[in-house]
Order: structure tokens, then sequence, then C-alpha cells
């Protein structure tokens, strides 16, 4: 495989909003001695540099005018199996949901609550996905990572990646200079149901298999989220915010029926689609930026929206919800400007 290299390229397959936009370059490798190469010579042209994987959490706000890198590896080994478990490690450009069924069909469980998401298993590790009961840090071991400052390669164990929710040290400012190149699953050849979830709390775990579960999660999403292929998103735009014990029974006072989750101690997690739902936005529309009707922490592109659109409508939802419940709403999408 060589590296492939396009100028002034569309990026309108390579983000879910569908955004048609241009990046200087695009580049896009299969091996580490092929990134190394890609970095090399990214050093040599103008403007940053930006890693992405599927683009499902990205919005750009306009052309790109630096150089985007994309993993084409899309490996599948199977590195060691020891008594119930088995390590699998997974190239960072292999297709997230393709990935989990990949595991299932070879009778590795674990992954499938995360059935459906969107995305690539290199961000897996950064934006520690998770859904329905289970995140991806509580099967991860390590993730194999390459330091563009030093242009070493480096394993991070689970316990290294400050993993919390949608959250871990890639994500921070100063960890940015790592690639993801292989992410490394601790998964079970024996089946146990995750079914803490309310909806999946439903199921009989009596004959359950994992494909019963993955069928299940796949509808619930589909009942609730739109297709990007359909109808431009990026998932849940917003986090959900995760506030001091105080503040949460002081809402929980003025609102008894405002839901909120455990997080770590002294701090309650709220729930983001409901605070919106509350300030009346649900299916309202900014220009060609609309929040979902079925789910209002997805915002969607009806139609040839710009990024600056999607963003107005973001910051429209965070200062409503501010004025009305007092909580700042942090997008977890990431607003790309260049
Ligand atoms: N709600 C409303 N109105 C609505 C929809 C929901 O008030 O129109 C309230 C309900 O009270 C509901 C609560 O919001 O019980 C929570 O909704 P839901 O169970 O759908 O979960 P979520 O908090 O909206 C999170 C993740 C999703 C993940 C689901 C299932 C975040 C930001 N989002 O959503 O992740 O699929 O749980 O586990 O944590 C994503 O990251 O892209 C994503 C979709």
């Amino acid at each position: 495989m060589a590296l492939r290299i396009e100028n002034n390229y569309p990026l309108k397959a390579h983000n879910s909003f569908g955004l048609d936009v241009l990046a200087d370059r695009f580049v896009e490798y299969s091996t580490e001695d092929e990134l190394r190469e890609a970095l090399n010579l990214a050093s040599g042209w103008d403007g940053p540099l930006l890693h992405i994987g599927a683009g499902c959490n990205l919005l750009f706000c306009g052309d790109y005018h630096g150089t985007v890198l994309h993993s084409a590896n899309r490996s599948f080994e199977v590195l060691e199996k020891a008594g119930d478990t088995v390590l699998v490690r997974a190239g960072s450009g292999l297709d997230w949901d393709s990935f989990v069924l990949q595991c299932l069909e070879n009778g590795f469980f674990g992954l499938e609550n995360l059935s459906g998401i969107p995305g690539e298993t290199g961000s897996s590790a950064v934006q520690n996905i998770g859904a329905y009961g289970v995140e991806v840090c509580e099967r991860i071991e390590r993730v194999e990572v390459l330091d563009v400052e030093s242009g070493q390669k480096r394993v991070f164990a689970a316990d290294e990646c400050a993993y919390g929710y949608r959250d871990s040290i890639f994500k921070r400012p100063d960890h940015k200079h790592f690639i993801v190149l292989a992410v490394c699953y601790r998964l079970s050849t024996v089946f146990e149901p995750v079914l803490t979830y309310a909806p999946l709390s439903r199921m009989s775990p009596d004959g359950l298999t994992a494909m019963d579960i993955r069928a299940e999660v796949l509808s619930l999403r589909s009942s609730k989220l739109p297709d990007p292929a359909v109808l431009g998103n990026a998932g849940s735009f917003f986090m959900n915010p995760v506030v001091p014990l105080s503040k949460a029974r002081a809402l929980a006072a003025e609102y008894p029926d405002i839901p909120q989750y455990p997080a770590t101690d002294g701090f309650v997690k709220l729930s983001a689609a409901w605070m919106i739902d509350r300030c009346g936005w649900k299916g309202r529309t900014m220009g060609q930026a609309g929040v979902y009707e079925r789910q209002p922490l997805v915002l969607v592109n009806l139609g040839g929206a710009t990024g600056e659109e999607v963003l107005s409508l973001a910051h429209a939802v965070i200062d409503s919800v501010y004025d009305k419940f007092g909580v700042y709403l942090r997008p977890e999408v990431n607003a790309i400007h260049s």
C-alpha cells in the first residue's frame, strides 16, 4: 500500500454532518511507516494537521486550510487467549460497528451494547464511547499511539488513559500529539449480558444471546437517532452535564421530574436532552440547522447547512439552557476552524 495524497479534497463523505467543505490536503495511510512518511511530508507543508476518524464528532466551520490525516489500517488480530478472555487488536481505521460484529461472529463478547455507534476504533479510545450501560474503557486493555513530537511509538495501559465520561487523556490539549495506531480490547468468550440500562432491563436473560442485545440496541438507536446517511448529524451534540450535588438538589426541588444519574462522588449527571426539551427546542430550526424532533441532544443538517449555522444553533441552545437551569452544556462535537 502507498500513501494516498489528495489536494483540494471534498470532506463531505468524511464528516457525518455531511458538510460540503474542502481540505487543502487529505492524506490516508495504512501502516505506521506510512504515517511517519506522511508526518514527514506534512512538516514541509503549510497549515495545521488534523487527524480524523470517521468524522462523526466534527463540525467543520469552513474549508480546512491544512492537512487532514486518516488511518486506513483496518486490521483485526487476536493477540492472545487466556482463560475465558481474548485480547483483540484493532487497527485505528476499522469501522466501529463492523468491528463489534466481527467480534460477535467470533464469539468474543463485551461490546454488543455498543453496537451501531458511528465511528472508528481509534476514536473509540479517544472519546471513550458509551451507550446502553457500557463504556468502552471497561473493555480496553491498552492503546498504541505514535508520538508525533518524538516519532516514537508508545503504549498506554487503560489506567494511564484517565478515562471518564466521554473523556480521555487523548482529548487534552497537551496530549494532542499522540495519534492512535491500534487499540487492544480484552473481551470474554463467555457471554454475560449487561442489562442495567432501563430499556434493556426489560429483556429476559433466559436464552438471551449477544446478537439479541445487538438487535435491540440497533433498534433502539434507530428509533431515537437519525441516520447520518439520511439526515446529517453527529449523534449527541452536547454531553450530559455533571454538576455538584448541591446544584442537583436545588434543581430537583424546583423541577421534581428532572432526571439525575450517578456520577463520581459529590457529583450528579443531568440529562441534557431533558433540559433542551424543557426549553422548547425539539424540532426547531435556524437556517438549515435543526434540533432533531425525536432526540433534542442531536443537531441535524436539514440539507446544505454550514458549520457556522449549526454552531449558531448550538450556542442558542446552550444560552437558553443556561438561562433556565443555570447549567452550562458542553458540546461533545469539536468545532474545527481553520
Ligand atoms: N429526554 C427528554 N426528551 C427527549 C429525549 C430524552 O426529556 O426528547 C430525557 C428523558 O428523560 C430520558 C433522558 O432524556 O430519560 C435521557 O435520554 P436517553 O436515555 O436517550 O439518553 P441520553 O442521555 O439522551 C446518552 C448518550 C447517547 C447514548 C444514550 C444511550 C450522551 C451525551 N449521550 O444519551 O450517546 O446512545 O445515552 O446510552 O451521553 C452519542 O454519544 O452520540 C450518543 C447518542
